[in-house]
Parts: C-alpha cells; structure tokens; sequence
C-alpha cells in the first residue's frame, strides 16, 4: 500500500500546503494528480511522474479520503492515459521538434516535465481559476511554456497560439466526456477548419464506462461533477467535418503489461477492453 504521508518527498517539499477553492469541473483536476502520483509509487511503475507527486504533496486536501476512493483500475486508467499521450507526443516531437503542444484543460497536468525535448513550445490552457492553482504551484518554467487562462469556447486561444508551420499537437485528457455532445461537435469543427495539419488527441466514454467512472467521481466526493458525452465509434467525430480524419484509436488498457496489477484489477482491464468504455482518439485536421 501505498503511504503519501511517510514519502521522502515529503520532506523535500515542507512548505505551506495549498487549500483547493475550484469550480465543480475544474476540482476534478485531482483525479488525474492523483492517479499518476499513486501510479509512480508502485513497485513496477508504467509512467513515472515524481512531479505528480511533488505537487500532491502540495495540496491541502484530504487526501485520505481521495485516496481512499480511487480504486486500481482507475489509478492505472488515468495513468496509462497519460502514458498513451506522452507515446503520441513523443513521436510527434521526434517528427516536429520545434512544433508546439497544447494541452487543453490542463489541470496540474505535468506532460511537459515527462516530454519535454528542449525546443518545442509549449501552451498549456484551462479556466482562469485553474490556471491561477496552477501557477501558484507550478509556474511557467521558461519562455517556452505559456499558460492561456480561457476556456476553450473561446477560440480567441487559437490567436494566442499563433503560427502552427512548425507542427501543433493538441491534447485534451479528461475534459471532452464533461461537455454536451453538442458543444464537443461545435468545438472539434470549429477547430479542424482553423487548424489544418495540427492533430489531436483526447479520451472518451462509453455509455456503459460512463456509468462506472461517474460512480467513482461521486464516490471522491465530487458530487456536483457529471460527465455528459458518451461515444464509441470514432466515425460519428470523422463525419461531423470534412476536416477531421481519424489517425487511430487506441483502448486505454490495449498493450498495457500487466505484471503489477491484483487479479480484481486484470478482470476490470478485460472488461473495460471487451466493451470499448474507455479509448482516445487520435485525429488529424486536414
Ligand atoms: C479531469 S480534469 C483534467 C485535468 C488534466 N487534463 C489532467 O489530465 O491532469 C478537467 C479539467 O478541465 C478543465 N476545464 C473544464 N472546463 C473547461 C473549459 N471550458 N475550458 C478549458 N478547460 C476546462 C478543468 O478546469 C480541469 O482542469
């Protein structure tokens, strides 16, 4: 088990812990914190995020209870998701290293700390009071990391990113599935026909995975927090615009070995594989 409060890390980073004042949507920014600080801390890691548990170290929460109320699988959901987008980034970095990554809804998201190559820019964008939470722990380490404090409705982001000829990835974790179907639709086609040649990659639900990740969102005391938009096959996106094209998309637990896990945990992995409920689709704007 593991025990955040005897962490050496701990020690590293005596200072005076920070309270969490967030929208409803915005607090769910703890999930994924957690999630890859949790991961890191077990015996075979598959993502290694010590950032991750940096930052947790920093918050005033009850950690108890959060921890309490993540299980296995969702620990290692949204760690391998985050593992599954630093692959996608790392391939786009090797084919454009001076091209820029946008992480949209980025939360206490600490791609850059696992991605970074040393040249390409990078634009990390949520609502003005995450932001704010974010720059107070993790401010912008050089001048190649920008922080766009809007929501992405707001397509005035789009200036803030200025010239893509270098290449933009966009990532966007755990932020589709809370938005009505029809605002996903209007913000994908909306950004496919500004954005040609940039690519995106983002997480969706199922129906049926939908009701087992609410569960758990409730279960971590984030009451007030729905997810809205449900989806299994990638061609109902690739068919709302002639300018989105499907490059994959990948299951969460698909080629996830699976040496560290309780046997609970690889029963859950095969049924979440078997009904698709959780998979990221990888698209380019053409
Ligand atoms: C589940 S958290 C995911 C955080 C981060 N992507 C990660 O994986 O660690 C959802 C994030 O979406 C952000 N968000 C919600 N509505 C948004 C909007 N309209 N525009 C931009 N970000 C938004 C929240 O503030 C929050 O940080």
């Amino acid at each position: 088990m593991l025990d955040f409060e005897n962490n050496d890390v701990k020690n590293e980073c005596r200072m005076k812990k920070i309270k969490i004042q967030l929208g409803r949507v915005q607090e769910t920014l703890l999930l994924p914190l957690v999630s890859r600080a949790k991961e890191t801390q077990y015996k075979k890691p598959l993502l290694n995020d010590t950032k991750a548990v940096e930052l947790f170290e920093q918050l005033d929460v009850d950690r108890k209870k959060l921890l309490r109320n993540i299980t296995e699988i969702g620990v290692h959901g949204l760690a391998y998701r985050a593992y599954k987008m630093d692959e996608a980034i790392k391939v786009f970095l090797q084919q454009h290293p001076n091209g820029k990554i946008l992480d949209i809804g980025a939360g206490l998201d600490t791609t850059y700390y696992r991605c970074d190559n040393g040249k390409a820019l990078w634009y990390d964008l949520d609502l003005p009071d995450s932001i704010a939470l974010r720059k107070q722990l993790l401010p912008e380490p050089n001048n190649r990391v920008c922080y766009i404090a809007k929501s992405m409705l707001d397509y005035s982001w789009i200036d803030d990113i200025g010239d893509i000829s270098n290449g933009l990835f966009i990532t966007v974790p755990g932020v589709l599935p809370y938005f009505k179907e029809a605002d996903v639709k209007a913000f994908l086609t909306t950004i496919a026909h500004r954005l040609k040649g940039a690519e995106i990659m983002f997480d969706v639900i199922s129906n049926f995975g939908k009701f087992f990740v609410d569960m758990r969102i409730k279960s971590a005391g984030m009451k007030e927090a729905h997810l809205e938009w449900a989806i299994l096959n990638p061609k109902t996106v690739t068919d709302w615009s002639e300018h989105i094209e499907l490059v994959r998309a990948v299951k969460f637990f698909e080629g996830i070995p699976k040496s560290n896990q309780r046997l609970s945990t690889k029963i859950a992995m095969n049924f979440n594989k078997l009904f698709d409920m959780t998979q990221m689709f990888h698209l380019r704007f053409v």
